[in-house]
């Protein structure tokens, strides 16, 4: 009999469900929420109540496209942390439920561990071990990974995620949320040609504060001239913004290699789906001789399949979970 494992991922404002079978991705489903667009960023209110409309005909959607029955369900895993807690109580509490109606268990997940193990969802697969950049809306880390379920993190953001610099920066130029991927698209179109204050961290940290008010600073300061500097230069700003944005994680990434000799290197979370980024890695892998490994964008930002495939992991381990488990709005890998 085949180990099928439904997974539910409700963390931020993407509610998802992938159904996988011995490892094999058959579904992975995901609605995404509008709602927050017009309010700048994530309402934790508005996206737990978005999740609860969405979670089950969702998952519905997920059995349905993987051609399976409920009772052939193995186990369910779910996203139980790190995240928004109206948002995880969602997922957590389907996830008991189900578990209780169908006599199965539950097993709970890391989210930041699955943005890592979303490489595996289908191939090429990295080689242990290796290192990921995992840059997301809320996390920005180099993760060493030694195994499935051995990670340790070398380095962290010390202020905002390298997502929270997209997004914050897109409010400036008074872009929709999520600002990423319309930073994206309109660099595509421009030239990186201003510059802005580089952060000088020791170590392997990030630090993305200070680009945030440089850029600041340098809008007011050409808005004073020009009163429609923004606009006749969005294309060329987002270049900018974004260059600056990838260098300082690439500094770090070329850091974190030499320092352990690894070369086997991934990128995950929702800005490893920047097409600059993807560019960059492999530009720089060819030029180092690295194994590089950048997922389809289904995998990159927020998605079930990860969590599918985490779960999967615990579930040969037989890591299971009870009834009285909670979410957790912080949790470490
Ligand atoms: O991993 P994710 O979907 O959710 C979190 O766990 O945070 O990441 C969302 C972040 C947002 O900040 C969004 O602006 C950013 O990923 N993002 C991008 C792109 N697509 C999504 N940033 C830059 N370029 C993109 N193409
Ligand atoms: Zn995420």
């Amino acid at each position: 009999m085949k180990t099928i494992i439904l997974a539910i991922e409700s963390s931020c404002d993407d509610t998802s469900a992938s159904i996988l079978a011995d490892g094999v991705i058959l579904s992975n489903v995901t609605a995404n929420q509008d709602a927050h667009k017009e309010y700048g960023g994530v309402v934790p209110e508005v996206a737990s109540r978005a999740h609860q409309q969405n979670i089950v005909p969702v998952v519905d959607v997920a059995i349905q496209k993987a051609g399976i029955a409920k009772s052939d369900i193995s186990a369910i895993a779910f996203t139980r942390g790190p995240g928004l807690i109206g948002s995880l109580l969602v997922g957590v509490s389907f996830a008991k439920a189900f578990a209780l109606s169908l006599d199965i268990p539950m097993i709970e997940v890391n989210h930041m561990q699955a943005h890592v193990l979303a490489h595996f969802a289908e191939d090429p697969k990295p080689n242990f071990p290796f290192l990921c950049l995992t840059v997301s809306g809320g996390h920005t880390q180099i993760v060493k990974v030694t195994d499935y379920l051995e990670m340790e993190v070398l380095g962290n953001t010390i202020d905002d995620a390298a997502g929270e610099a997209f997004d914050k920066t897109g409010k400036l130029l008074n872009l929709e949320y999520p600002a990423g991927p319309i930073i994206d698209k309109l660099a595509q179109k421009g030239e990186a040609k201003f510059t802005f204050a580089e952060p000088n961290l020791p170590e392997l940290d990030f630090s993305f504060s200070g680009l945030k008010t440089s850029i600041y600073y340098f809008l007011k300061k050409e808005i004073k001239t020009n009163p429609n500097f923004i606009d006749e230069n969005i294309n060329d700003i987002c270049a900018s913004v974004q260059k600056a944005i990838i260098n300082s994680l690439m500094i770090k990434l070329i850091q974190a290699t030499e320092e352990t000799g690894i070369k086997e290197i991934a990128i995950a979370g929702g800005v490893s789906a920047n097409s600059g980024l993807r560019k960059e890695i492999q530009i720089e892998g060819e030029k180092r001789n690295w194994n590089t490994y950048v997922p389809r964008i289904e995998f990159c930002t927020d998605n079930a399949a990860m969590i599918a495939v985490t779960g999967y992991r615990k579930f040969l381990n037989k890591e299971f979970v009870d009834q009285s488990i909670t979410p957790v709005a912080r949790w470490k890998i």
